[in-house]
């Protein structure tokens, strides 16, 4: 069934470049309302303009659409609560929030100021925290929203010189896992997106002919499946130049040791049957290790008394 999203209002962060252009300029186009958001500062967070995210508002209304822009950076919540009180006063709803803005300040650890850190992690996580307050309400008296976090391979698996980077992009998936619990009961479903593609961010990083192979469109494709009335909830969907595919963590079904002999060594010694991946899943919730924990000493328990 075609994807459509006529009726539906959007916010899209950092959408004057990259990424979150393509996707405002696709939501557009399927019928949503969209705010586009843009601080307009460099790759490093400096600076700001209002030029790309007006730019983009007049070409989604030179193809018919709809669109406003505005320059609150995300990372302050007097500015995001600005923007989606003008979205709610043009056009009464907010169902879609992609958090899309993000910085780059690359160093090793070895080098890198925590002025830098905090930073990176001011505008990743605390802007998504900040866009997701501000529409949370929104979406719970509405019954309804779509959020999409954006994370990055740099977080889930490491990449030199992204230690700010790469905590901030694994923060907003702590954030995703909660909020798909507790927005649940109001129809409100939590996404990740882990894109590759070339933009400013990562133009100096690829050469030429591969930028042009990772075309923001492609990933686009993939972050409009998150954010329909179809969407799952709680899925991380990696994208680039036209590969799709899941990331998931996983935890083993582990060994159990009773209380005489928990020693490291012991630990050690069960090495082999804690990493075992037979058997391994995915748990929907932070209190399901706790049970298999307990049916596991239980187990035990019960085994001892029959002995
Ligand atoms: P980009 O640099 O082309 O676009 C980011 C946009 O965010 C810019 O227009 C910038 O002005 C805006 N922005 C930055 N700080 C802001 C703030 N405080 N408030 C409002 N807007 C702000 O970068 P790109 O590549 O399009 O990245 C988009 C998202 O995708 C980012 O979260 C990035 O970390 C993530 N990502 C990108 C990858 C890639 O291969 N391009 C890989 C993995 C993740």
């Amino acid at each position: 069934m075609t994807i459509s999203f006529i009726g539906k209002v959007a916010i899209v962060t950092g959408a004057g470049n990259g990424l979150g252009r393509s996707h405002a300029l696709a939501l557009a186009a399927r019928g949503a309302k969209v705010v586009v958001n843009d601080l307009g500062g460099a790759r490093d967070g400096s600076g700001a303009s209002s030029q790309a995210s007006q730019d983009v508002v007049r070409l989604i209304e030179q193809n018919g659409g709809e669109a406003i822009s505005h320059g609150a950076n995300v990372a302050n919540f007097d500015e995001v609560q600005d923007m989606v009180n003008q979205a709610m006063e043009k056009w009464g709803r907010v169902d879609i929030l992609i958090n899309n803005a993000g910085i780059l300040r690359d160093k090793s650890f070895a080098k890198m100021s925590l002025a830098d850190f905090t930073m990176v992690m001011d505008v990743h996580v605390i802007g998504s925290v900040n866009c997701t307050k501000a529409v949370w309400d929104i979406m719970r008296a509405q019954n309804y929203g779509r959020i999409v976090m954006t994370t990055s391979s740099s977080g889930m698996y490491g990449n030199f010189g992204q230690a700010n980077y790469g905590a901030a992009k694994m923060a907003v998936l702590g954030l995703m896992n909660t909020l798909s619990i507790e927005g649940a009961k109001n129809n409100i479903r939590i996404n990740a997106l882990a894109p590759t593609a070339g933009t400013r961010m990562t133009e100096d990083l690829m050469p030429e002919n591969i930028v042009k192979a990772f075309a923001p469109e492609a990933v686009t494709a993939g972050l409009l499946t998150l954010c329909d009335d179809d969407a799952p909830t709680r899925f991380i969907l990696c994208a680039g130049a036209g590969g799709y595919s899941s990331a998931s963590m996983f935890e083993t079904q582990g060994c159990f040791i009773p209380q005489s002999s928990q020693t490291p060594e012991s630990v050690r010694g069960q090495w082999s049957q804690l990493t075992d991946e037979a058997g391994q899943a995915a748990l929907s919730a932070g209190s399901k290790q706790g049970e298999k924990f307990v049916s596991k000493a239980m187990a035990y328990m019960k085994s001892q008394q029959q002995v």
